[in-house]
């Protein structure tokens, strides 16, 4: 290994993987309640399934990049099928943007907490990552991600609403985020939850250095099909394709995102199912006293339990190892280590996670009352 280091890239040591291990607990337990990875716990409709295997029945041949589907997502968006990359889900589209603009050393700027893999596919170009905290109220700190900015700094990401504070950035902050010109990721992954609220997709008209990426793994649920796409400057995604790997969606995910697309009232029934959801779990975990649920409009919640006195991987294990409801912790913020994130279930699911977190907070405070 000691020969192999010296052709390996140089910041080889700071490639790591995205952490998959809850996903082979949970494909191995099927019994196990999923509720770490923001997934959707409605299966595809039988209109989805159905074009899946009849594109399969196709599988001797290579795919199109999508001419069908890049139509149906223009018309969607308003904008023109040339303003349509797809890809590998939005995981792809991430990578794609750091592989176009990030050489070694260059800074890319993302808010914190947020979904990890900007960071990962970052550092595995050989960039360097920037973290601005949010606000004590999980609010983005806009004024510190302009102050971060550095002439190496090639990309901003902004998510929203962002994963796991759950809010969406507001209008006015996302527009001096734009005006510094810097190539800026605007990541609504979790957008579709919210029938009600306009994408940013028109912002790609006036600026061509704002990507807007979407993703079929949330509110459509087809996470494990693997369908993303990214809308921007004609200019932009003629660079994506020329960077790309040849037929990166399968004919089957194509089939599916064309399905799904058109399920316009299943869209709205997920959306609808989770916001009960969220309301749900939101409501309950705010009759804990101390703990401190942010409300969401994605499909989870975080909760900060600091005020309690516990620890977030306390609450984590203690619901798995007595309910086999599998949630998240998340790394310290500001000194305070009582972060958990609940993605939501069905709601059979989210009652027995509520059930036991509540039951958590009994038993600890009976423990620590003596
Ligand atoms: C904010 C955000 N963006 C993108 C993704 C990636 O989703 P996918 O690659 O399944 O489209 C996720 C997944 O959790 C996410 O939270």
């Amino acid at each position: 290994m000691k020969n192999l280091k010296k052709f390996l890239v140089p910041w080889i040591d700071e490639v790591k993987p995205y952490d998959t291990e809850e996903l082979i607990v949970a494909w191995a337990h099927p019994e196990f309640k999923r509720m770490m990875l923001n997934e959707n716990p409605i299966a595809p409709s039988k209109k989805v399934t159905k074009a899946i295997l009849k594109a399969a029945k196709m599988g001797n041949r290579y795919p199109d990049n999508g001419v069908k589907v890049r139509a149906q997502l223009a018309k969607l968006h308003n904008v023109e099928p040339d303003n349509v990359y797809i890809g590998h889900g939005s995981s792809e589209i991430i990578d794609m943007i750091m592989r176009l603009f990030v050489a070694p050393g260059d800074e890319i700027i993302i808010p914190n907490p947020t979904f990890s893999l900007y960071g990962l596919r970052a550092k595995a170009v050989g960039g360097k990552v920037v973290k601005v905290d949010m606000k004590d109220d999980m609010q983005y700190n806009t004024d510190a991600m302009i102050k971060a900015v550095t002439p190496k700094t090639k990309v901003i990401i902004v998510c929203t609403p962002n994963n796991p504070t759950g809010d969406f950035i507001p209008d006015k902050d996302l527009e001096r985020i734009i005006k510094l010109g810097i190539p800026t990721m605007v990541d609504e992954a979790y957008l579709e939850f919210q029938p009600d609220r306009k994408s940013k997709d028109q912002l790609i008209k006036k600026h061509d250095h704002v990507i807007v990426a979407h993703t079929l793994s949330k509110a459509y649920g087809m996470a494990g099909i693997r369908f993303g796409y990214a809308l921007a400057d004609k200019e932009l995604i003629q660079y994506f394709r020329n960077m790309q790997l040849p037929w990166n969606v399968s004919l089957t995910s194509i089939a599916a995102a064309e399905a799904a697309i058109e399920e316009k009232e299943e869209l709205m029934r997920k959306a609808k199912y989770n916001k009960t959801s969220v309301d749900y779990v939101y409501s309950e975990l705010s009759k804990i006293p101390g703990l401190r649920p942010f409300y969401s409009h994605g499909n989870y919640v975080l909760v900060d339990g600091t005020d309690t006195g516990i620890v977030g991987k306390e609450v984590v294990d203690y619901v798995f190892q007595n309910a086999g409801v599998m949630i998240k912790y998340f790394a310290p913020l500001k000194g305070r280590n009582g972060f958990f994130r609940i993605s939501l279930g069905s709601h059979k699911e989210n009652a027995l996670c509520i059930k036991y977190v509540k039951k958590f907070f009994k038993d600890y405070k009976k423990n620590t009352n003596g």
